[in-house]
């Protein structure tokens, strides 16, 4: 477990052996159960939690599956969510939003260690490696809860192994918000099992859009201006070294898919590998 990660062994296995008769006989009912074994809130707006992973559950990291919890209607309310964890992970991770009124996370928002979820396992997604030709530099793009997949592919050695250079972005309003990902990526060299691969490879370049923080703006507005490449001392954007996975607002999507294409980098897919890939962090 990294110093990033939300508890450790110990404490989730403590946590896990509070489930009570109670709770256990709702689990039993659900369908696709696992139990939640750590919650950590970030903000009002942000927790991230984990729960046991099925043993047939096999994914590439990046990927995403439905989670929910059943309905007042008796009918699972799933939802699709990132795994944050690496495909190595005994446990799955989640980092997830609260929406006030949403149907789903008004009440995630609440669970507990020893409590159920749902887990449909059908991973999916493109933000995976196989949909990226070989590069020298990998770029992750991330805003807000975007940064979920990224949290699973930080973790993963196949990322170091594959690129000289990787460079995570994230993007979000507040300060708080970059929590989850600031205290990941810095617990990323303790590691034992990443830690020195990490050394000398990995840049972290967090930005805040509506508070003051040492550095300020969209992303997007950091590539058109080229500041992000002059504080960084990399190149611009160039298909013969570079790749790129986004995930963030339809928005973010389209307005650096857009930069990305300009710079002459082509979208790739699970069928066809290409030079960046998308997912969505959310609709609407
Ligand atoms: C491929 C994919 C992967 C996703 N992965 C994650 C993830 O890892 N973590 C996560 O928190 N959500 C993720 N989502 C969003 C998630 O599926 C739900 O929308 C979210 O959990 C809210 O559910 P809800 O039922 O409470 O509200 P919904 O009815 O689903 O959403 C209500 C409104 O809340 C806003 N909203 C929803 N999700 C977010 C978000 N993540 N960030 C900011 N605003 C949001 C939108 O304006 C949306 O219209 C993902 C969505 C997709 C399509
Ligand atoms: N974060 C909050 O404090 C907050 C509080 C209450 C409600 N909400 C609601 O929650 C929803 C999601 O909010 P969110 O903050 O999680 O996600 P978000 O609106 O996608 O914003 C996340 C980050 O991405 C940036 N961004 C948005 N669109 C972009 C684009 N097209 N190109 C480049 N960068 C872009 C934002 O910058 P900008 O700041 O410049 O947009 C922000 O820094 C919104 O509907 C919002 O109204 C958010």
């Amino acid at each position: 477990m990294t110093e990033g990660g939300v508890i450790d062994a110990a404490t989730a296995m403590t946590e896990q052996s509070t489930v009570t008769q109670a709770t256990a006989t709702k689990i039993a009912a659900l369908p696709d159960a696992q139990v939640v074994t750590a919650v950590r809130h970030y903000t009002d707006r942000l927790f991230s939690f984990r729960v046991t992973r099925p043993r047939s559950l096999r994914f590439r990291s990046g990927e995403f599956v439905m989670i929910g919890l059943m309905g007042d209607n008796g009918k699972p309310l799933l939802r699709a969510y990132s795994i944050a964890s690496p495909s190595w992970d005994e446990e799955l991770e989640f980092y997830s939003i609260k929406v006030p009124d949403g149907p789903l996370t008004s009440r995630l928002q609440h669970i507990q260690p020893g409590d159920a979820i749902i887990l449909r396992p059908k991973p999916v997604g493109t933000l995976v490696h196989d949909a990226l030709l070989p590069g020298k530099r990998v770029y992750f793009f991330a805003t807000g809860t975007g940064f979920a997949p990224f949290a699973s592919l930080l973790r993963d050695p196949d990322t170091y192994e594959r690129f000289e250079e990787v460079i995570v972005t994230h993007t979000c309003r507040e300060v708080a918000e970059l929590t989850y990902g600031r205290e990941l990526v810095a617990g990323l060299a303790e590691d034992p099992l990443i830690g020195e691969m990490v050394a000398g490879k990995l840049r972290y370049y967090p930005t805040t859009t509506r508070e003051t923080s040492p550095r300020m703006g969209r992303i997007t507005t950091l590539i058109e201006n080229a500041t992000l490449f002059a504080d960084l001392g990399v190149p611009p954007l160039d298909p013969a070294t570079d790749r790129a996975m986004v995930c963030g607002s339809l928005g973010f999507n389209r307005d650096i898919k857009l930069l990305l294409e300009a710079a002459g980098l082509r979208e790739g897919a699970n069928s066809e590998p290409g030079e960046f890939v998308i997912e969505k962090a959310f609709v609407g």
